[in-house]
C-alpha cells in the first residue's frame, strides 16, 4: 500500500443472496465497517442492488454491480447498461472477472468496451486480470498480465483513469483456498503497474489502486495488504460472512 493511493476492500458476492438476504447482510455489515477509513464496497447481484442501496444509504458503504453491457440501450435481451447502473447511483462495477471470461465468453475486447462504458457514466470500474495455472507454469505470467491490462485500457486517456481500479486475480487462486503468496501477488501487481506506466506515465500508474483477489481471508489479509503494490482486496467467499469481511477491512485500515 502506498499512501498516495486509495485502499479499497471490495466484496464480490457472485451469484449469492436473494434481495431479502442481501438486506439482512448489509444491515449486519454496516455497523462493523462504519469506522473504516478505506473504501469499503460490496458488489452484489443486479436484483440485490436496490435493497443494498436502500439499506446503505447515508453510510460509507459503497455498492457495486458485477458486470454491465457496453451499449447504453438496445436489443440486448437480459443485459444491463452502465447508464442504468449510474441512474440507480451504483458506485462500482466489476468488469472482466475471470468467471465472466471463462463461462460467458468475455474477451479482452468486450472487457475494454464495458470498461469504457462504465467510466463514461462515472462508475468506479474494477477491471480484473489474471493468469491461469498453466500460463504461470509456462512462465508467461508477465506477458499475459501486460496483454490483458493493455487491451483492457485501450482507447482510455490518462484523464479518464480517476475512477479506474485494477484487480489482480490469479485464476488458480480464486475459490480454491490457495491464495498467492504475498511475494507472488506483489510482483504481479508491480507488473500490472509497469504495464500501466507503458500506456500512460509514472504519475498515472502510481495513482491507480491495484487490488489482489483470490482466496483472501482474515488470516492472510495482513501479509497481502502490507505489500507496497497491493492497494486492497477483491474478496469472494470471505465477503459473504460479515464478521470475516469486516475483519479484513479492519486489517486494511491498520
Ligand atoms: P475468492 O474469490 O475470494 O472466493 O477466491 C475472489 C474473486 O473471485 O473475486
Amino acid at each position: 500500500m502506498n499512501q498516495h493511493r486509495k485502499m479499497v476492500i471490495a466484496g464480490n458476492w457472485k451469484m449469492n443472496k436473494t434481495p431479502n438476504e442481501a438486506k439482512q447482510l448489509v444491515k449486519k455489515l454496516i455497523p462493523l465497517v462504519s469506522a473504516a477509513t478505506c473504501e469499503v464496497v460490496i458488489c452484489v447481484p443486479y436484483v440485490d442492488l436496490h435493497a443494498a442501496l436502500e439499506e446503505s444509504r447515508g453510510t460509507g458503504l459503497k455498492i457495486g454491480a458485477q458486470n454491465c453491457h457496453y451499449e447504453t440501450s438496445g436489443a440486448f435481451t437480459g443485459e444491463i447498461s452502465a447508464k442504468m447502473l449510474a441512474e440507480m447511483q451504483v458506485d462500482y462495477v466489476i468488469i472482466g472477472h475471470s468467471e465472466r471470461r471463462a463461462y460467458f465468453g468475455e474477451t479482452d475486447v468486450t472487457v475494454n468496451k464495458r470498461a469504457l462504458a462504465c467510466l463514461k457514466f462515472g462508475l468506479n470500474t474494477i477491471i480484473c486480470v489474471g493468469e491461469t495455472l498453466s500460463q504461470r507454469q509456462a512462465g508467461i505470467t508477465e506477458e499475459v498480465l501486460r496483454m490483458q491490462t493493455k487491451l483492457a485500457l485501450a482507447d482510455l486517456t490518462a484523464g479518464e483513469t480517476d475512477k479506474l481500479v485494477i484487480a489482480y486475480e490469479p485464476i488458480w487462486a480464486i475459490g480454491t483456498g490457495l491464495a498467492a503468496t504475498a511475494e507472488i501477488a506483489n510482483n504481479a501487481c508491480f507488473m500490472i503497474r509497469s504495464a500501466i506506466k507503458e500506456i500512460f506515465d509514472d504519475q498515472t500508474a502510481n495513482r491507480i489502486s491495484i487490488l489482489y483477489g483470490g482466496s483472501m481471508n482474515k488470516n492472510n489479509a495482513a501479509e497481502l495488504l502490507s505489500q507496497p503494490d497491493i492497494d486492497g482486496g477483491l474478496i469472494g467467499g470471505a465477503s459473504l460472512e460479515p464478521h470475516d469481511f469486516a475483519k479484513i477491512v479492519e486489517i486494511a485500515v491498520g
